[in-house]
């Protein structure tokens, strides 16, 4: 079986497309120390696909109260810049996250909306647990599965030994891939993120997001997406082959000192935003 080259990878990561002009301005603004709401509200309504989407995540029921929010500004104030950083750096992936993947029997939209829906539970867990940067967490779990977009075009050729390996039951969807292809989702992903120049324990997170207990830079967070992607599973959200069989770690469960309790607090907690479709960053 002829195993998918490092190079032919890296050339088919090249095709991924780099942030736009505005994207970087406004990412670079988000992390000047000296940047202040006003600022932040100049360069967003310059695009106005950001500017509504900034106001609808303001006004959504997890981030907004009984008070309307109008301006960028206020918006901006009430989301905090990481949040809006995550927003940026969302839609500006929606793109790539949209397309249909026959290999993983997702249709269009669906790898986008799972994304995004395992966002807002990474995001969930990480107050549950008091992770100290809860939309990192959010960034994280809305990239998983990237390098998805990529593996798909392998996949698809190899969809007959796929389906009678995966027909077995003896395979959890990861160690197809490697076996197949020689790499799985995760690696390619964390390419995908090296080449957007995102920080080192978000390649990690991405990397490690089914091999939780690998990691070594930030294994609260790898720990984290690990229990929202199979939380969104377990949902019934996560469609696809890579959601049939979906292996929960225990390392992870104890890192975070999650229980059975906690764990339906959260599941609840999701489905009460996620039925709020202004939670979402984009419509799809
Ligand atoms: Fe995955």
């Amino acid at each position: 079986m002829t195993k998918v080259s490092l190079g032919e990878l890296v050339s088919r990561v090249d095709e991924i497309p780099v942030f736009s002009e505005t994207v970087n301005r406004i990412l670079t603004l988000l992390e000047d120390p000296k940047a202040d709401a006003k600022g932040v509200e100049h360069e967003i309504m310059k695009d106005q696909g950001f500017t509504a989407k900034v106001l609808r995540l303001a006004n959504s029921a997890y981030f907004g109260g009984s008070r309307k929010i109008h301006t960028v500004s206020q918006a901006t104030v009430l989301l905090g810049f990481q949040a809006i950083k995550s927003m940026v750096l969302a839609s500006s992936v929606g793109k790539v996250l949209v397309r249909e993947l026959p290999g993983y029997a997702l249709e269009k939209e669906e790898l986008w909306r799972q994304s995004q829906i395992c966002a807002i539970t990474s995001r969930v867990i990480a107050k549950k647990v008091k992770y100290s940067k809860p939309d990192q967490a959010y960034t994280a779990g809305l990239l998983h599965d990237i390098g998805k977009v990529i593996l798909d075009y392998y996949l698809s050729e190899q969809y007959q030994v796929i389906q009678e390996k995966m027909a077995s039951g003896k395979w959890p969807f990861v160690a197809i891939e490697e076996e197949v292809l020689g790499f799985h989702h995760g690696q390619v992903g964390a390419k995908i993120a090296e080449k957007w120049r995102l920080p080192e324990d978000l390649v990690e997170a991405i990397e490690l997001h089914h091999t939780p207990s690998l990691a070594v830079l930030n294994p609260q967070m790898v720990s984290i997406i690990h229990i929202a992607d199979g939380l969104v599973m377990m949902l019934g959200l996560h469609l696809g082959a890579d959601g049939l069989a979906y292996e929960f770690s225990e390392d992870a469960m104890k890192l975070l000192k999650i229980d059975e309790q906690m764990l339906s607090e959260i599941m609840s907690e999701v489905v009460d935003i996620i039925s709020d479709e202004n939670a979402y960053i984009s419509e799809i």
